[in-house]
């Protein structure tokens, strides 16, 4: 039996053009599956910087106490990049499952970052089933994540 996180139900989507319709399919899969969607866009497929969303949904998604973002570029890549610049954002590039069950369970990630590019709308399906039947295992993983909170706290 899936266990949903406490944050689950609501996602933050955002995406660049590259990223455009393959977000539109993910916002339909979240809705049949009875998430609460928040799309930060872009909303349509003219070129857009992929910066300005991946740290509209990383501020979103920090802002709130229980929330996942889920964001899209070509690759993920600067998309991710970007979202963690935001303090307190963990964003995973996932194009497995595997990178899904182990961003949740040892990273805690906060934000999926996916590829419209790497991966087939039926790949990012799989990817957002593990994600969210996947919970933060703490314990030993607790002060790694930590560690990395406290880089954001000290770095000037
Ligand atoms: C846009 O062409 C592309 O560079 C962007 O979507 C992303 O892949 C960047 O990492």
């Amino acid at each position: 039996m899936a266990h949903e996180d406490c944050n689950d139900r609501i996602v933050i989507t955002g995406s660049d053009h590259a990223g455009f319709e393959a977000k539109s399919h993910v916002i339909d899969y979240l809705d049949h599956r009875g998430f609460s969607v928040l799309d930060l866009g872009t909303h349509s497929s003219d070129p857009v910087d992929y910066p300005d969303y991946g740290v509209a949904v990383a501020k979103a998604v920090t802002e709130r106490k229980n929330a996942t973002g889920i964001i899209i570029c070509g690759t993920g890549i600067g998309i991710s990049i970007a979202a963690n610049k935001v303090k307190g954002a963990r964003a995973a590039l996932c194009t497995t499952p595997f990178h899904a069950e182990m961003a949740r369970k040892h990273n805690d990630a906060n934000i999926l970052a996916m590829g419209a590019r790497t991966s087939t709308v039926s790949e990012m399906e799989a990817i957002m089933d593990t994600w969210f039947a996947t919970s933060f295992e703490g314990g030993r993983h607790q002060k790694r994540v930590n560690k990395i909170h406290e880089l954001t706290e000290n770095i000037r």
